[in-house]
């Protein structure tokens, strides 16, 4: 069985129940020398600095061995296909976490490996992020149902925001998908034949009474030549003291990181009471522990 985690599709809410049961487990007991003499890779073709280190420290911690692998460092910058990089990492690695400039390389490496491969951040999707944040939504709540919290996401229809949208597929969640109209396009095709997003372009109506608001920052890694023109097209959608008032009283602020401060998020709802992104930030480390336990099991 192929065991990849390329996209939130990839899992069906049993497995995601089981993996948020593990990251419960894990985040208890925090070392398990399970996979011993199992060797992951980590093929990062963007910047990181949590998905790297957690992903790093969860392979170790659980006994195996991690290899981070610079793409620069590779046959891979030199020509070498990917289809042919796929086999060669296959015969020397148990598994593989790959942060990937192009959402279609990754698919590609997927078809010709034999060993499973964790999308740890495409342009299109970041289904551990979700992961994670789901479970801390989870935690947080006291373990309430997903199903039954509001969620609003506020800000480009990115990585971020495909993820949860997928989400919704998987687990009949209730988000609110607030978006300029001219940047909520990949979301809107999601909902082609899924027809069951909510998106809006309403901030207040998005926000209104939801125990959670989301977002993420208008330039994401490998579109900063349009930077410009999107700080003007988002300057309505940014997270406020405001925005967070017209929300249930005990709504949380969550974001991924790394934050724009002054741009999606004011600095005061960044570093409030509201705020929970340092709990998200350490949850990516049990939640990537459950992960390559659930792409090394059998
Ligand atoms: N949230 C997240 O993926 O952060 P990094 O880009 O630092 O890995
Ligand atoms: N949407 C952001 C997420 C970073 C974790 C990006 O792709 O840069």
């Amino acid at each position: 069985m192929n065991k990849s985690i390329t996209s939130i599709l990839d899992l069906d809410s049993a497995s995601i129940n089981k993996i948020f049961k593990n990251i419960k487990k894990f985040k208890k007991n925090k070392t398990i020398n399970k996979y011993k003499g199992k060797t992951i890779g980590l093929l990062f073709e963007k910047f990181s600095t949590r998905t790297r280190l957690s992903f790093e420290s969860a392979i170790a911690k659980l006994g195996a061995y991690p290899i981070f692998i610079n793409k620069s460092d590779t046959q891979l910058s030199r020509g070498e296909s990917i289809f042919e990089t796929a086999r060669m990492f296959s015969l020397y690695l148990d598994g593989l976490v790959y942060r990937t400039d192009s959402h279609n390389k990754l698919l590609d490496f997927n078809s010709k490996a034999t060993i499973p491969v964790i999308n740890a951040l495409s342009e299109f999707e970041h289904p551990t992020q979700i992961l994670s944040d789901l479970f801390t939504m989870k935690e947080h709540f006291n373990n309430k149902s997903l199903k039954s919290l509001k969620i609003a996401y506020v800000g480009d229809s990115n990585n971020i925001s495909n993820s949860f949208a997928l989400a919704v597929k998987v687990l009949d969640l209730n988000i609110f998908f607030c978006c300029p109209d001219e940047y909520n396009k990949s979301l809107k095709k999601i909902n082609k034949d899924f027809k069951k997003l909510k998106i809006s372009n309403n901030i207040m109506k998005s926000t209104k009474d939801v125990d959670v608001i989301y977002t993420d920052v208008w330039t994401s890694m490998g579109m900063e030549k349009e930077n410009r023109k999107r700080l003007k097209a988002f300057k309505n959608f940014q997270i406020s003291k405001d925005i967070i008032n017209n929300a249930n009283k005990k709504v949380v602020f969550m974001h991924c990181l790394p934050a724009h401060i002054g741009e999606e998020v004011t600095e005061e709802v960044l570093n409030s009471e509201n705020s929970i992104i340092y709990k998200q930030a350490e949850n990516k480390l049990y939640t990537a522990m459950a992960l390559i336990d659930y792409i090394l099991s059998s």
